[in-house]
């Protein structure tokens, strides 16, 4: 397999100089030898941790919710759970682990485009690399996978410039800034700072809308980190919103050495509005958690721990762990300040083209 390095070479030579940095982040990550197609990954042996990563928990409220929507539902025979990004199968082996009243009906359905994770998918889920296009009856879940989708970035540079990125005689990658051919179509925040630099996820952004759209009944839930506005993003230096992971550490600047670490932004909530509508609901993951019950999952561990105190078991160690991973998801500058978008199937489609400036 070539490098992620060589693929993106060759792709800005074809392209005569430079490839949009929406491009090269795709390669980065999910190209020849990009970080997620080489097995980068969440997990305590992997590159980050993510909410199914600290524990058990997670899943064991994400089982709740889904009994709610079972039921809300009829309890229906067939009920679909997809879940998009789905890594190593983590969450989906916690949800079984709880045993949901819906387990019986759930076809579990986990979508990851690297297939070195997909071959660590669990045998009783239906693994694939790509999202099922027919009408969902259920839940389509995603924890952290918008955040990784490739976006195109714009610089303010006397007006607002696309970066694009070319290689150099010595094989490193540098970045050109070039004017937008559609720049009057993505109505652009204006009164940005010189050097300010803007996140466009028009991938994300039409992720949701098409899942939206396949949602016949049910919900669709979103995990991720995102701010409120594009124009926020735009005041916040840009390394706070547009960072790159390797090893469980902060990596290096993202055009060093593609393929060898993650690059991920937060979410601009404005965006996916503009793209998907308005959602359900829009709430931190502590209060989705609490919402769902975490509270008293803590607690039933505390009791189930205090009673076997004296000669503990593996499954009440796991309950006595409960406190500690609530910490973590709860945690409001952490896990617990996630954003989470709920979108229930039967509310309306708003504008499919208003870019990141409306609201
Ligand atoms: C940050 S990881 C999160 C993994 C998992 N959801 C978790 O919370 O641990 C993002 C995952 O999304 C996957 N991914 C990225 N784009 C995708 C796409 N279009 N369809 C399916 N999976 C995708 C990546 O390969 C990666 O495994």
């Amino acid at each position: 397999m070539r490098s992620a390095a060589d693929q993106i070479r060759a792709a800005i030579a074809d392209a005569g100089g430079a490839i949009p940095f929406e491009t090269f982040m795709h390669f980065a990550l999910y190209g020849d030898g990009g970080f997620y197609s080489a097995g980068g990954a969440a997990g305590r042996r992997g590159d980050f941790i993510t909410s199914p990563e600290v524990g058990p928990l997670f899943g064991a409220v994400i089982a709740r919710m889904l009994d709610a929507v079972w039921a809300d539902l009829g309890r229906p025979g067939l009920f679909t759970v997809i879940e998009a990004g789905a890594g190593p199968g983590t969450l989906a082996r916690t949800i079984r682990a709880a045993a949901p009243a819906c387990l019986g009906a759930i076809d579990y359905v986990a979508v990851e485009v690297s297939g070195v994770q997909r071959e660590r998918h669990p045998d009783w889920v239906t693994s694939t690399d790509a999202m099922p296009t027919a009408p969902v009856n259920g839940v389509i879940l995603a924890n952290e996978l918008l955040d990784n989708l490739a976006f195109r970035l714009f610089v303010m540079d006397g007006g607002w410039r696309e970066a694009y990125v070319a290689a150099r005689p010595d094989g490193s990658f540098a970045e050109v800034l070039r004017p937008a051919s559609d720049l009057e179509q993505l109505h652009l925040p204006g009164g940005a700072a010189h050097g300010a630099r803007i996140p466009v996820q028009r991938r994300a952004a039409a992720w949701v809308q098409q899942q939206r759209a396949l949602l016949r009944t049910g919900r669709l839930v979103i995990f991720d980190y995102a701010q409120p506005t594009t124009a926020g993003l735009a005041q916040r230096p840009w390394r706070e919103w547009l960072r790159t992971y390797r090893g469980h550490e902060r990596g290096d600047h993202y055009l060093r050495e593609p393929g060898s670490q993650d690059i991920t932004v937060d979410v601009a909530i404005d965006q996916v509005v503009a793209a998907a509508g308005e959602p359900a609901s829009v709430r931190t993951q502590r209060q989705f958690l609490q919402r769902w019950g975490i509270d008293e999952l803590v607690a039933e561990g505390q009791r189930v721990w205090a009673e076997h105190a004296a000669r503990p078991t593996v499954a009440a160690l796991a309950m006595r762990s409960r406190v500690r991973e609530a910490e973590a998801l709860c945690e409001p500058s952490g896990l617990g300040g996630f954003t989470v978008l709920e979108f229930d199937a039967d509310a309306t489609i708003f504008s499919k083209n208003a870019g990141p400036g409306h609201q």
